[in-house]
């Protein structure tokens, strides 16, 4: 069988920097496909190919590599589109067309139809099979997502469609749920008896850069919290699934997002320079800092702290889940730390439990040690990028690294407040916390772990 990506987007920020890197790998790897790079920004192949390609590139990838400019406000696009895909067909028997929109959620509209319509003019004589991928943000609102998901629900079955959230092909989220449900000692502590508070930090360097066109309509919210922090909610607090198949796990997941009580305490900010490159200063909010709660029966009242955003000192991503600290009143000792698990997910993947253990030379004086599994050590430099593994899973068919809709309908519900309120955007000197993240931990009497 033939496998065409279809890129959207194709000239994109997203494909230069994370697709095109795994494509390459999986064809290194030995999986077979063509790619068909979409885009406006080149006029030929050749020239693509130049800018794009970095000397290194593999030549089995670029064997496989293919450009078409495709303008997607000329009505003739669709037909020029189809015509190049007969052309790499060819007289091939079995086909699957995997159309991939990278694209701004405002675009996905007209996106689908064009498919459509390329669908209509494809008079190929094989057996065509499809899916389509769509990235995350997965529309720009509770109503648009909805409508979006109609759209493309009169093109492609369930089955074919895979909403992006490449944070669920994370090495470091697919090990939440082994280290939750495959240890006995993690199980009997996971819970409202003994968490005290958990913690999501997600502070990035960079700014919004050449994104800016898209940032600007879609902001920190959309951009991070809609999605990647509301998955990583439901991987730390859902309970076991039946099964690790992706409708069990779905199935859990919904339960916590449906749990989540409407976000109350909620932040955001700006960097000031957001735009000043281009000449126009925006305002659209680059950080936020809020607190949640996950309603069910193990979690309800363990506040969830999360900060996330860009042009930050350190680049930082982790989750600290903090234990009770009962010894302290038992021993009668405020020098007793608290236990804790961090996981560490930028710059290295580490997870660490801190324990108090007993200093030397002194009379039962204990001091916080930190074990720790570090990710590179124990398994090699070798673990494949999120989206190496989530491309991997669309070949295969595998929906089990993919938000159902269910969830993404769930999240929007979440994160409107957040897009609706009139609240004013703080705006912070790059390379600093806003001052909004430090009120939340003052106000809350607990510190952020870094
Ligand atoms: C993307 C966001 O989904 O995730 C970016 O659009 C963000 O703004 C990125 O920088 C972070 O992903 P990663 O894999 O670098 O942690």
């Amino acid at each position: 069988m033939k496998t065409i990506i279809i890129q959207f987007g194709g000239t994109g920020d997203l494909a230069l920097k994370k697709l095109y890197p795994a494509y390459e790998q999986l064809i290194n790897k030995g999986y077979d496909f063509t790619v068909l790079a979409l885009g406006r920004r080149y006029t030929t192949k050749e020239e693509f190919l130049t800018s794009t390609l970095h000397e290194e590139t593999n030549k089995g990838f670029l064997d496989k590599l293919d450009y078409l400019y495709y303008d997607m406000k000329d009505v003739t696009s669709p037909k020029k589109l189809s015509s190049k895909m007969k052309e790499l067909i060819n007289d091939e028997k079995e086909v699957e067309l995997i159309y991939y929109l990278a694209l701004q959620p405002s675009l996905y509209e007209e996106a689908i139809s064009q498919i459509q319509e390329t669908d209509a003019s494809m008079d190929c004589l094989c057996t065509l099979t499809k899916k389509i991928v769509v990235e995350k943000p997965f529309g720009f609102d509770l109503e648009s997502a909805k409508r979006y998901n109609a759209i493309l629900q009169t093109a492609f079955t369930d089955k074919e469609i895979f909403r992006i959230d490449h944070y669920l092909g994370k090495e470091f989220m697919q090990n939440l749920l082994i280290m939750r449900f495959h240890n006995d000692i993690i199980r009997s502590i996971w819970d409202k008896d003994s968490i005290e508070s958990i913690q999501i930090v997600f502070d990035e360097t960079h700014g919004v850069d050449q994104r800016l066109g898209f940032y600007e309509q879609i902001g920190v919210v959309r951009d991070t919290i809609q999605n990647h922090i509301l998955q990583i909610i439901t991987y730390l607090t859902m309970n076991e699934p039946a099964s690790l198949s992706p409708e069990d796990i779905a199935v859990e997941k919904v339960k916590v997002l449906r749990a989540i009580t409407p976000i109350e305490e909620f932040h955001m900010g700006r960097y000031e320079s957001l735009g000043v490159n281009s000449g126009h200063i925006v305002d659209t909010p680059t950080y936020a800092a809020l607190r949640l709660y996950v309603n069910t029966y193990f979690f309800a009242g363990i506040p969830i702290f999360v900060r996330t955003g860009k042009m930050q000192k350190d680049a930082k991503s982790l989750i600290y889940v903090k234990f009770k600290n009962t010894t302290k009143q038992v021993m009668h000792d405020d020098s007793i730390a608290e236990n804790g698990v961090i996981i560490n997910i930028h710059p290295e993947l580490t997870i660490d439990i801190s324990m108090n253990l007993k200093e030397p030379n002194t009379s039962w004086k204990s001091k916080p040690v930190r074990f720790r599994f570090n990710q590179t050590e124990t398994f090699g430099a070798n673990t494949p990028e999120a989206y190496e593994q989530i491309v991997q899973k669309i070949l295969q068919g595998d929906k089990s690294l993919f938000p159902s809709m269910r969830e993404i309908t769930e999240s929007w519900r979440i994160v409107t407040p957040m897009l609706e309120t009139n609240l004013p955007i703080e705006v912070y000197p790059v390379r600093t916390l806003p001052r909004f993240a430090t009120k939340l931990a003052a106000d809350n009497e607990f510190q952020w772990f870094v």
